[in-house]
């Protein structure tokens, strides 16, 4: 096995939801994130989410036990030096990838490959900021990480194919369904479900309720949430952005952010991690 220890950078939702994965697979996993009190709060999430698991009867509690033991967190990526995968999942800012790649590139040993979890950016403009763009690939999970079966590799264009099958290997290590994706706007799930999300939102800019456009996708199209709780539970930032990349790179207006969505996003309504979006969170 090629793949013995994981660091995952950044220890937001994604990130420690890629973490957990790793470590139930039995992966080394170091969690970072830019101070070592944010990683210990990723870590603290990964303990809740193993907890319920216990809770529901889906695991044993020396399984968690046995999982944890496998849990470092740092907030310094030379500590992760010896990994043989980076997983970036820190937040979904161009400046702040390309200094985290230039920086992961000078750190870590020459054998790892360096993944981003990006959902909009291009990965060969991330790469580019990497001494060795060849070892850089785009590897793009879903929420909630634990659930979603689907991984989507995507290479730059000038991503080494060694890379790529070393990112499908760590797929399958942890029991993810691959498929290789184009290196544009929204790749391939998002290119579909975004722009849906999008539309969704401009519905209740014209006046329907949250709640309508919701119950109306869930027993109409028998989706298990409808897009709004979606978008809240990932993130209108997130969306955000991937709407606007994918409007910028097509040039296309039908993918026009709503304007609804970038006023959310001002006033600090992100959905779910902040409190508020289309519903108010505890
Ligand atoms: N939320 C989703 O549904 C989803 C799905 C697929 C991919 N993604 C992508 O995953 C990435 C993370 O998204 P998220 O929803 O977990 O965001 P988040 O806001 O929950 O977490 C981002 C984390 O990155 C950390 N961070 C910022 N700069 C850093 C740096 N230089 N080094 C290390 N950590 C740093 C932040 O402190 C924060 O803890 C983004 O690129 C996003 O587009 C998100």
């Amino acid at each position: 096995m090629s793949i013995g220890k994981v660091m995952v950078a950044g220890a937001g939702i994604m990130g420690s939801g890629i973490a957990q994965v790793c470590i139930e697979h039995g992966i080394s996993t170091l969690l970072v994130d830019i101070s070592k009190e944010r990683a210990d709060k990723g870590a603290a999430n990964i303990e809740h989410f193993l907890q319920r698991k216990i809770e529901k009867g889906r695991i044993k509690p020396e399984e968690k036990e046995a999982a944890l033991k496998l849990l470092k967190t740092s907030g310094n990526y030379a500590d992760g030096k010896d990994a043989d995968i980076v997983v970036e999942a820190a937040t979904e800012n161009m400046e702040i990838k390309q200094k985290l790649f230039a920086q992961l590139d000078e750190t870590v040993n020459e054998n790892a490959i360096l993944c981003t979890n990006t959902s909009s950016m291009s990965i060969t403009q991330i790469a580019g900021a990497a001494r060795h763009p060849e070892r850089v690939v785009g590897t793009h999970f879903f929420m909630p990480v634990p659930a979603m079966r689907l991984l989507e590799i995507i290479p730059g264009i000038l991503t080494s194919e060694k890379t790529v099958e070393k990112a499908m290997e760590f797929g399958q290590m942890i029991e993810k369904v691959t498929v290789k994706a184009p290196d544009t706007a929204g790749f391939l799930v998002n290119r579909i479900f975004e722009p849906m999300r999008n539309e969704a939102i401009y519905l209740v800019m014209e006046g329907n309720s949250p709640e309508d456009v919701d119950t109306a996708m869930k027993l109409g199209c028998n989706w298990p949430m409808g897009p709004l709780e979606l978008a809240d539970y990932t993130g209108l930032d997130t969306l955000l952005a991937s709407m606007t990349r994918i409007c910028e790179e097509t040039g296309d207006p039908k993918y026009r952010p709503c304007p609804l969505l970038k006023k959310m996003v001002n006033a600090g309504m992100l959905g779910r991690k902040s409190g508020r979006g289309f519903y108010e969170y505890e």
